[in-house]
């Protein structure tokens, strides 16, 4: 799996400000990569950097494992910031003037508003569009070159909940296709959902980076502690139990639903299973992100 998105030290300075400070990352083929920092942490500066849209101060980035180039413009799409639509015009007619730009035939206009599921308002202007139906068509137009990377700056951003639903089973199927997929939030629930890999900023630093799948993620789990090793087989009877491991020492069991630390303990408690400890596990990675935004 090469690398898609190579980063060297990219750096952003605004006069004596740093908005991104000598940031390094990689990104491969197939990741859902996503840029998780509080506001003003530095995402859509990286973004636009990479996009060429920004400037540079000093660092490189290269994609495809070449030096940035005009060529790679197709195997990109993006939708940074907010997306420019003309108002008064119909969805179909804005991407008509997209494919227009980015040289794609039109045939690929229906195809892509049908993904998105905006065929059926295809005649509609522009402004009569809700917000999610407005970055739905910003989705469509960067999907008509194609792209093999899809960077999304906070696509879901400002989305009620059915929207942010919409949005990220999507971005979740143009996944499954192989693509890659870069995007960015400032919530870390979106990025635990989505993601396979991630990366914190703030303050326009990297201070983490890893695999969603090195972190227990799941909120439905507890430290425990037995008196006998028996009482695992007792514990692996209730109706959501998903796994036990050894964590840092401890065990630690996972549910595959919610379940109470309450309602846990009673089970136990009926099977004649006594906890001697039982714990709330928070995911190592929503601590270590509130934290950080703190
Ligand atoms: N043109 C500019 N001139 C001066 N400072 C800027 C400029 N653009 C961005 N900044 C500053 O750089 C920092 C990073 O901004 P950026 O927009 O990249 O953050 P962000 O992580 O995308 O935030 P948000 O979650 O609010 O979108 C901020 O402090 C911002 O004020
Ligand atoms: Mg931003």
């Amino acid at each position: 799996m090469g690398d898609v998105l190579q980063i060297n030290g990219l750096t952003k300075r605004y006069g004596n400000f740093v908005a991104v400070n000598d940031l390094s990352l990689s990104i491969s083929k197939g990741n859902i990569f996503g840029i998780l920092g509080p506001n003003g942490s530095g995402k859509t500066t990286t973004l636009g950097m990479v996009l060429d849209v920004i400037n540079s101060t000093e660092g490189s980035y290269s994609w495809f494992g070449e030096e940035g180039n005009s060529n790679q413009r197709r195997r990109i799409g993006s939708i940074l910031e907010h997306p420019i639509f003309y108002p008064e015009l119909s969805g179909y007619k804005n991407l008509e003037i997209a494919a227009l730009i980015k040289r794609v035939d039109k045939d690929r206009i229906e195809e892509v508003l049908k993904r998105v599921g905006l065929w059926v308002r295809k005649d509609s202007p522009f402004k009569t569009f809700s917000l999610g139906m407005k970055q739905r068509l910003a989705l469509a137009a960067a999907l008509l070159s194609d792209p093999e990377v899809l960077v999304l700056d906070e696509p879901t951003n400002g989305l009620d909940p059915q929207g942010i639903n919409q949005m990220r089973n999507l971005i979740m199927n143009i996944a499954k296709e192989g693509k890659t997929i870069i995007i960015s939030s400032h919530i870390l629930d979106e990025i635990q959902k989505m993601c396979t890999h991630f990366a914190i900023l703030k303050n326009g630093k990297l201070l983490k980076q890893g695999s969603i799948d090195e972190i227990v993620i799941s909120k439905n789990a507890f430290f425990i502690a037995i008196e006998n090793e028996s009482s695992i087989e007792a514990i692996k009877t209730h109706p959501c139990f998903d796994s036990i491991e050894e964590k840092d020492g401890q065990l630690l069991v996972l549910f595959n639903d919610s379940v109470s630390g309450a309602e846990f303990n009673k089970f136990c408690f009926e099977k004649g299973v006594v906890l001697s400890q039982l714990i709330d596990h928070k995911s190592s990675l929503e601590e270590e992100f509130l934290e950080i935004i703190k």
